[in-house]
């Protein structure tokens, strides 16, 4: 018998408690033992709640306990959630997590506890949330040299993008719709300036390197300054804009580790994803093409990863679940020396002037008055920039094209 403990009974939390109840003959069958809720940790009460029986509020009721085996954290946040992981890892408790910041910034460290005490830190749901995205990596492709993982990250940003493209709609107005559907937080910051994409990229290069990729250190742009006069110069080139967070080995052997708005090519698997459906494209050496799909987030999606981690942390009590991600910090290349092409969109009167700087490329037509659109040859971020500081304001936005 393996009894489990969550903690944090939000959105997530509450998924998970329903998952092993209602699913608890699958749960039960799947992981070779009986799986049983005994105890919710949140501050609140929930009079009424059809699972009150397993609240409490102490968190040292969960801790002191040894009949506990799997934990489950829903908390999110790097403060409480790092410490009561940390003591349950150091107790020999198996903890399954959702939480892609304290995987992001205390991953191989709380891997190394999980180790030195015959338990395991498991995180499938930080990532696609209700994809399998991790295993996959860890398992499924275990004998491949990864070569690039391209995701659509965030579900915000794509239902954005998708209704910017299909409504003709600008930036705010669909930011504001997406807030009263409830799919964008009041606070969107941390998906619209691609933060939230930039941790998960890095949870995934992590394990695509086996050395840790530091988020803060990834270059990261968000999706603000897209507007629809650029969808409308997108179509003309049979491409449209996803925020992809893209982690690939350069030629002379360098991880490079990126998010940002790129426009890619209608006919790309991963221009199909739309709405608040996340992609993640992998490409191995032996294996090639593979992609992942479903839903990001939500809380039944994301519940069934951390029950699929449950079942995992239940079959293997006692023992470690290996995970290849080393406490060392990965050598990524500059984003200053990737290239890419650039559509750039400029005012109309500074148009000859950007293909006298950067000649080679075509011109784009869109019924969008004044204004210009370029597509640039593979040129390096460092021309582009100098390009950009000679046209000044005339540029009107830029996007990099994924080729
Ligand atoms: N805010 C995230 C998203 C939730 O929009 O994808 C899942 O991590």
């Amino acid at each position: 018998m393996v009894n489990v403990a969550v903690l944090g009974y939000g959105t997530v939390g509450s998924g998970v408690v329903q998952v092993i109840e209602d699913n608890n003959e699958v749960v039960c069958k799947k992981s070779g033992t009986d799986v049983k809720m005994k105890y919710i940790l949140d501050l609140r009460d929930f009079p009424g709640d059809p699972y009150e029986k397993y609240l409490v509020h102490d968190f040292n009721t969960i801790l002191e306990d040894d009949e506990v085996q799997v934990v489950c954290e829903t908390m999110g946040g790097v403060g409480a959630a790092y410490q009561f992981t940390k003591q349950c890892l150091e107790k020999g408790k198996t903890v399954c997590t959702s939480n892609k910041e304290l995987v992001a910034k205390h991953g191989p460290e709380l891997l190394e506890i999980a180790k030195n005490n015959n338990c395991s830190y498991l995180f499938e749901a930080s990532v696609g949330g209700g994809i399998p995205i991790i295993r996959p990596i860890m398992d499924a492709l275990a004998a491949e040299k990864i070569e690039s993982i391209i995701g659509i990250l965030n579900g915000t940003t794509n239902y954005i993008l998708t209704k910017m493209e299909q409504d003709k709609a600008a930036f705010e107005d669909v930011l504001k719709e997406a807030q009263a559907l409830g799919y964008a937080e009041r606070d969107p910051s941390a998906d619209i300036q691609g933060h939230d994409a930039a941790r998960k990229i890095a949870i995934l290069s992590s394990l695509m390197l086996g050395e840790t990729v530091d988020s803060d250190k990834i270059y990261t742009e968000g999706i603000t300054g897209i507007t629809a006069d650029d969808f409308a110069f997108a179509a003309d080139a049979k491409q449209t804009i996803k925020l992809l967070g893209v982690s690939k080995v350069t030629e002379d052997g360098k991880p490079l580790t990126y998010v940002a708005p790129f426009m890619i090519d209608k006919s790309h698997p991963l221009a199909m994803v739309n709405d608040v459906f996340n992609a993640i494209f992998v490409t191995g050496n032996m294996v090639g093409n593979t992609m992942y799909y479903g839903k990001g987030a939500g809380k039944l999606p994301t519940a069934s990863a951390v029950c699929a981690d449950v079942i995992d942390g239940a079959r293997h009590v006692g023992k470690n679940v290996p995970c290849y991600w080393e406490n060392k910090e990965a050598a990524l290349a500059p984003f200053s020396e990737a290239s890419h092409s650039f559509y750039i969109r400029i005012k109309a009167d500074a148009s000859a002037e950007l293909e006298k700087l950067i000649p080679g490329g075509k011109f784009l037509t869109a019924d969008v008055a004044g204004q210009k659109a370029y597509i640039t040859p593979v040129i390096t971020e460092k021309k582009y920039y100098e390009t950009a500081a000679t046209l000044g304001d005339a540029i009107l936005s830029r996007v990099r094209v994924y080729q």
